[in-house]
């Protein structure tokens, strides 16, 4: 690639705004950032047909398309979302809401029209290639509605109300909501985040484990002023964050190593305060039973028809 066209693995806000992007697409894929503010402008419908199209051709298993998306414009049930997914008033205030669903039910009913035989919700092979599957055609619309001068923000948090989404969205046994994408035009461009580079991310031929100070270096850089105020609370949630985790030494040494710093780093800040390590995981047991409440049991032994007396 001639020096024109090198383009910086990870940036910050202003660095490369016009920068030596070798074509568009390059540009919309390196210089993208996710939008929280949308114009009070309708998306044309010939547009968002177009950026819909972008998806149903992203690549999928076996072209297979184990996926649906629900358009959702009804102004209540986008204020109804936004509220079921953690107050995120963004999701009210785009024009469009699309939900990205695992759907298996599809299928199970082509199959049954066309006596084939059927097992892929109780099958971890068919999940996990059609989670991929729908995560990649929601990527497609992302890049395709950034194309069409939109901008979009996922939203994650439909993990806390799947059933509530579940019966608001009239979803069938086999049709599980995997994320959220909140689409309209930016009332301002959103900057992009700086990202770890290359040299964090792509591993030649084989994983490299990288020296301490390397890792340190990497992430300072991509988060460099954000330390965190020390507060009495933060202090108090950090502490029985780390002893719910990995007990009083360890909350004692996280404690002592805040106060040698003078503040809160952003991974203490990260995964003490805001991802709390000790609620984290918990609930893995209910998302197994929400997903079987959706129709999927691939978690669980299959148990094929016992032919044995037939063979008899
Ligand atoms: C799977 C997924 C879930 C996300 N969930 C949320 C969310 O619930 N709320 C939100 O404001 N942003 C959400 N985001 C957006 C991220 O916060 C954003 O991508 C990240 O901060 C990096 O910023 P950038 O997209 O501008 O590069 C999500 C992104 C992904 C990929």
């Amino acid at each position: 690639m001639s020096e024109k066209h090198k383009v910086p693995s990870h940036h910050g806000a202003g660095e490369t705004i016009g920068g030596p992007f070798p074509n568009e697409t390059m540009r919309l894929l390196i210089d993208r950032a996710s939008c929280r503010s949308f114009a009070e402008k309708k998306i044309p419908e010939d547009v968002l047909e177009m950026i819909l199209e972008a998806g149903i051709h992203a690549p999928t298993g076996g072209n297979l398309q184990p996926y649906s998306i629900v358009r959702i414009e009804d102004p209540e049930k986008k204020r109804q979302l936004a509220r079921l997914c953690g107050e995120q008033s963004f999701i009210a205030t785009a024009p469009v809401d699309l939900m990205f669903c695992i759907d298996w039910y599809r299928s199970k009913r082509w199959a049954k029209l066309e006596v084939a035989p059927f097992t892929a919700t109780h099958s971890f092979r068919h999940f996990w290639i059609s989670f991929q599957d729908t995560v990649i055609a929601a990527q497609n619309i992302c890049t395709a509605a950034d194309a069409m001068g939109l901008g979009s923000v996922y939203v994650g948090t439909v993990l806390e109300c799947f059933p509530e989404i579940g019966a608001m969205l009239e979803l069938p046994d086999g049709v599980f909501p995997v994320v959220l994408l909140s689409l309209g035009y930016p009332k301002v461009r959103p900057q992009p985040r700086k990202k770890l580079g290359l040299n964090m991310i792509v591993h030649n031929e084989a994983y490299r484990k990288c020296e301490d100070r390397e890792l340190l270096d990497a992430f300072n850089e991509k988060y460099p002023a954000l330390r965190i105020q020390v507060t009495e609370d933060r202090l108090e949630q950090i502490a029985a964050v780390c002893r719910r985790v990995h007990g009083q030494e360890f909350a004692e040494k996280c404690l002592a190593r805040i106060k040698e710093n003078g503040y809160i780093s952003f991974v203490q800040r990260y995964f003490g305060l805001h991802y709390m390590a000790d609620i984290m995981p918990e609930g893995n047991d209910r998302y197994l039973k929400i997903m079987e409440e959706f129709g999927f049991n691939w978690f669980k032994e299959y148990t094929p028809v016992d032919n044995s007396a037939e063979q008899r």
